[in-house]
């Protein structure tokens, strides 16, 4: 099974601090970097590592070399990438000393996704390959729609979850990856229970398969006939920024190569799992070997 994403491409200026500015305030930042992220090509670099046939597509503006050669270095395809006129995407992130952080993106190049290079793309994929969708290009909607027209399995990221969402048609998408906050919102629900989260969507969707992630609270995978949990591998937080988009990539690698959803979803777990032990998004994405050897110590104890 061959896995495009169609998704988003962004620099990543990224700023430690000792705690995130409040309305008012001015901080100094501790530390200043820049690495490659966003959503999509974080989840390419993840799906890729976990060993998926994974083609990038999406745009990148005149900057965007350093993008294209990050994902090629990871093994992802790029010749489906567009490079526009615009600035490429990017994001400006605060990780504070707990690890958490606080992004704004803006969309550059990756706000001229449209219809027709969404068909050219598509143009290239069959019946029981996957299409991988997060929210941050343009025409997501259209993409979903036409990838189910071709009989592709469709896997859809809500992140960031926006009120332009509720137009799109997602009753046919097959496997939804949020968090609580998006599960919320998509079960238009005010219920602090993830199970109960769950049990909506189920109702609202019942033929999709949904991963919810709950950070250090660990995991559900649920479809129309199991519901099950899974725990955290605990490590030192450095940086959370990428670690969903980790859990993603190397769950759906693992559903491409027909593992089951238990052990796809113990793998993307231990991968996240490293990748908060880490600086930066994509930079902090683990190999697979390191995440077997990981496994395999963890299954010797
Ligand atoms: O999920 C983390 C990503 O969100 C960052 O890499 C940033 O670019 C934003 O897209």
């Amino acid at each position: 099974m061959k896995v495009l994403n169609l998704g988003s491409l962004n620099i990543d200026k990224t700023y430690t601090v000792d705690h995130f500015a409040e309305a008012g305030e001015t901080i100094q930042a501790i530390a200043y970097e820049e690495f490659c992220g966003g959503k999509g090509l974080n989840q390419s670099i993840a799906l890729a590592k976990a060993g998926a046939d994974v083609f990038h597509a999406g745009c990148v503006g005149q900057d965007g070399d350093v993008l294209l050669e990050t994902l090629e270095k990871a093994g992802v395809k790029t010749e489906l990438i567009r490079k526009n006129q615009e600035l490429s995407g990017h994001a400006v992130i605060q990780v504070n000393r707990d690890g958490q952080n606080k992004i704004m993106i803006f969309g550059g190049a990756n706000s001229y996704v449209t219809p027709e290079y969404i068909d050219q793309v598509l143009n290239h994929f069959n019946r029981g390959d996957m299409l991988l969708l997060q929210n941050e290009i343009s025409n997501v909607s259209y993409a979903l729609e036409q990838a189910k027209e071709r009989g592709l399995t469709v896997a859809f990221n809500p992140s960031p979850i926006s009120g332009s969402i509720g137009h799109y048609n997602l009753r046919r998408t097959d496997y939804f990856i949020l968090n609580e906050v998006e599960g919320r919102k998509l079960a238009d629900t005010h219920t602090e229970d993830a199970e109960e989260i769950l049990l909506e969507l189920r109702i609202k969707y019942p033929e999709s398969v949904f991963v919810l992630t709950l950070g250090d609270k660990g995991s559900y995978y649920a479809d129309a006939s199991v519901m099950f949990y899974q725990e955290i591998f605990r490590t030192d937080v450095i940086d959370t920024t990428g670690a969903g988009d980790t859990f993603t990539g190397y769950f759906l690698a693992g559903i491409a190569r027909g593992t089951s959803p238990q052990e796809a979803m113990k793998y993307a777990s231990l991968a996240s799992s490293l990748s908060v032990s880490r600086h930066g998004a994509s930079p902090s994405i683990p190999d697979h070997s390191e995440v077997c050897r990981k496994m395999a110590k963890q299954i010797a104890h």
